[in-house]
C-alpha cells in the first residue's frame, strides 16, 4: 500500500510518500480501503515532534479517514466487509489502507459522498464532545442557547456551525477576513465577526444587548481568555480546544465567580481509548442523525492526491483553507 511516511521532524518537506506492506487488523479492528484522509492542524504539530501518536499507532500522520471495510479482525461484530465507513484513528490515515478500531467507526449514510466523509470524524467528535459533553448543551437546551464559535471557518468551526444551527441555537462566529465571515454566514451563522477588523467582545455585547453568550468554543487560547470571559453570560461555559495564541494568561477569578461560569480545556487525541469510544457512541446516537438527514455535512475546501500531502500541509499552515482538506489515495 501507499503511505506518507515522515523522514524526521520538521515541516512539510519531511513527508515522504512510500510503498509499504499492508497492515493487518488486530482484535476488534478493521482494515479500511481508504477513500480519503482528513488533514488536521495536529498533523502539522506531529511533524514538528509536538503531538506524538499514542503507543501502537502507525508513525505516519492521519487522525481520520473514510473508505470501505476490506477485512475484519478477530472479535469484530456489527460490521461487514464492504461497509462504507469513516473513522477516528490514532494515526496512520495518510495511506491507501488504514487499520481502525471497530468501536471508532461511523457508518457513512447513502446520501454522503464517501470521499467527503473523511472530513467529518475529527470535527464532529470534537464539536459534539465539547459542546454537549463539556459545555452541557443538549438537543433540548441548544434550541434556546447563544453560542460563540471562534474560527467558524475551520474544520471544527464549520461543523460546529452546522450542528448548532440544526439544533436551533443562535450562533455567533469569528473568522479572518470578510470573505471567510460571509462563508460562515452562508453556512447559517447568525452573526459573523471579522476577528482581523472587529473586537469580538464588543460585537457580542452589542448583539446580545449585554447578556453575553451561553457557550464559547475557543481555538485561540491565552490571547482571547480575558475577552472570552467578559463575553460569557451568567452560568456560561468556555471550552478551550486550541491555543493558537498561547497557553498562559491571567484569569480574572472575580469575573468568573460573578458569572457562576466554567472554563474548560480538552484534547481529543490524548483521551483514553474508552473515552474516545464513548464519544463516538454518543456522536453516532445523538449527532449522526443530523448527518443522515443532510443538515450536517463536511465542508470540503479541496481534495488533493495523497502524494501531495506536503502541499496540503503548506495550504493549512498558510491559513488558506476553509473547512477541510482531504487527501485521496
Ligand atoms: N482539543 C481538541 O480535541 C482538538 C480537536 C480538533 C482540533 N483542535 C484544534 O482546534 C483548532 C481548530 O481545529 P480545525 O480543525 O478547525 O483547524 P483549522 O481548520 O486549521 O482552523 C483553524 C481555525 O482557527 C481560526 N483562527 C485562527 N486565529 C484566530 C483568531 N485570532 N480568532 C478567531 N479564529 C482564529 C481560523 O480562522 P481564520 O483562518 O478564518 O482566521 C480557523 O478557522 C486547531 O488549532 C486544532 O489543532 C483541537
Amino acid at each position: 500500500m501507499r503511505a506518507v511516511l515522515t523522514t524526521g521532524t520538521g515541516g512539510p518537506e519531511v513527508l515522504s510518500p512510500t510503498d509499504v506492506p499492508d497492515p493487518t487488523p488486530g482484535h476488534g479492528e478493521v482494515l479500511i480501503d481508504v477513500a480519503a484522509a482528513g488533514v488536521n492542524r495536529a498533523d502539522l504539530l506531529q511533524l514538528k515532534g509536538h503531538h506524538p501518536p499514542p503507543p501502537g499507532a502507525p508513525e505516519w500522520p492521519g487522525l481520520e479517514a473514510s473508505g470501505t471495510i476490506a477485512a475484519l479482525g478477530p472479535g469484530v461484530t456489527g460490521w461487514s466487509v464492504g461497509d462504507r465507513v469513516c473513522a477516528l484513528l490514532d494515526g496512520g490515515g495518510y495511506a491507501s489502507k488504514a487499520v481502525a478500531s471497530a468501536a471508532l467507526l461511523l457508518p457513512v449514510p447513502a446520501g454522503l459522498d464517501l470521499v467527503d466523509a473523511a472530513g467529518l470524524p475529527e470535527a464532529i467528535c470534537t464539536a459534539w464532545s465539547n459542546l454537549a459533553g463539556v459545555a452541557g448543551l443538549t438537543r433540548e437546551s441548544a434550541a434556546g442557547a447563544t453560542v460563540l464559535v471562534h474560527g467558524g471557518s475551520g474544520g471544527v468551526g464549520t461543523t460546529s456551525i452546522l450542528l448548532l444551527k440544526a439544533l436551533g441555537a443562535r450562533v455567533l462566529t469569528t473568522a479572518g477576513g470578510p470573505d471567510r465571515v460571509a462563508r460562515c454566514v452562508a453556512l447559517g451563522a447568525d452573526v459573523g465577526i471579522d476577528h482581523r477588523a472587529e473586537d469580538f467582545a464588543e460585537v457580542v455585547q452589542r448583539v446580545t444587548e449585554g447578556a453575553g453568550v451561553d457557550v464559547i468554543l475557543d481555538v485561540v487560547g491565552a490571547g482571547y481568555l480575558e475577552r472570552n470571559l467578559a463575553s460569557l453570560a451568567r452560568l456560561g461555559q468556555l471550552v478551550i480546544i486550541a491555543a493558537q495564541q498561547g497557553t498562559r494568561a491571567t484569569l480574572d477569578i472575580g469575573s468568573l465567580m460573578g458569572r457562576w461560569a466554567g472554563v474548560h480545556g480538552s484534547l481529543l487525541r490524548k483521551r483514553p481509548r474508552a473515552e474516545k469510544e464513548a464519544i463516538v457512541a454518543a456522536v453516532r446516537e445523538q449527532a449522526w442523525p443530523l448527518v443522515t438527514s443532510g443538515d450536517v455535512y463536511p465542508v470540503v475546501h479541496e481534495r488533493l492526491p495523497l502524494d501531495r500531502a506536503a502541499d496540503a500541509h503548506r495550504l493549512l499552515a498558510d491559513g488558506a483553507v476553509f473547512g477541510k482538506l482531504l487527501l485521496v489515495p
